[in-house]
């Protein structure tokens, strides 16, 4: 039996890529901060398929979670890591919480990147093993009133894709997933986390969480690097490619004035 391991898997996302896994017989280890519904996953997901589900309650923003995660691991082989959780803050920086700043790069770059280098050193011992990192399309741009999120993403992005190059001919993949705007609790954590009200930005409607979850798996399967779910997220992705910072910033900073209630 394979073991998939799902960071941030009591919700959105998560949770649908643990059904996935789940859906292809992969045990699962699952972590979130979130017990009672990690829980609850837990349940549903036993009594939907053949499959073993190890909850991990972790909070992945507290130094020293990644070794707690590994300790209990470490006798299992992972054969498919998705680096998840993650959330988000609006607001220009400078009137921005510290704390949840600090939390979202603690979480988005150390945490992921410590759990990444734990298990892939076993990946690269049983020559196989497939990576999924979600990252967003605020990867590819600067993006003010969310600077450190769009700034975690662009990391998740670069060093990603530097690790897929890295672990060629290892028998390991690594992909990345870029999501647009997604339905998922996403927008409300951002709220709750920002001074101000906000509503969803006013022209692109939500994606289906579970459209854009097997979009990813599917490259994730196929070993692919960079996974884009959607035309209109593609095209973006490649007007901020071509188009100088110096147009893109000020036009992102418009948008994001517009999610402002
Ligand atoms: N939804 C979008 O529009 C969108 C777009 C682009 C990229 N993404 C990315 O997609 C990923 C998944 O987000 P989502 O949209 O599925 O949002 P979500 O529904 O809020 O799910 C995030 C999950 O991560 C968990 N989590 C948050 N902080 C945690 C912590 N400190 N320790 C452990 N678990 C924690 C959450 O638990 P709680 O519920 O307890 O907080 C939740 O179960 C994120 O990396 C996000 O940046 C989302």
């Amino acid at each position: 039996m394979k073991t998939g391991l799902v960071t941030g898997a009591a919700s959105g996302l998560g949770f649908e890529f643990s059904n996935l896994l789940a859906q292809d017989s992969f045990d699962l280890v699952l972590v979130d901060v979130d017990e009672p519904k990690l829980m609850a996953v837990k349940q549903k997901i036993q009594d939907t398929y053949q499959v073993k589900v190890y909850p991990i309650i972790c909070d992945l923003k507290q130094p020293g979670c990644i070794d707690l995660i590994y300790e209990q691991i470490k006798d299992r082989n992972i054969d498919v890591l998705i680096n998840n959780a993650g959330f988000g803050l609006y607001g220009f920086f400078s009137e921005t919480a510290w704390e949840l700043e600090e939390s979202m790069i603690y979480m988005h770059i150390l945490t992921m990147t410590h759990l990444t280098k734990l298990i892939l050193k076993d990946m690269i011992k049983m020559k196989s093993g497939k990576i999924l990192n979600v990252c967003s399309v605020a990867a590819f741009q600067p993006g003010p009133l969310m600077a450190v999120y769009y700034a975690t993403k662009a990391y998740i992005l670069s060093f990603s894709e530097a690790l897929a190059n890295e672990v060629k001919g290892t028998g390991v993949t690594v992909t990345v997933l870029c999501p647009g705007q997604t339905k998922t609790n996403f927008q409300k954590t951002t709220a709750k986390n920002s001074k101000e009200k906000l509503s969803r930005a006013g022209f692109l409607s939500p994606a289906d969480p579970v459209k854009v979850a097997l979009y990813g798996y599917n490259d994730m399967l196929s070993g692919y690097t960079k996974s884009v779910p959607g035309l209109i997220n593609k095209f973006l992705v490649l007007v901020s490619r071509i188009t100088p910072n110096r147009f893109s910033v000020p036009l992102i900073r418009k948008i994001q004035v517009q999610i402002r209630k």
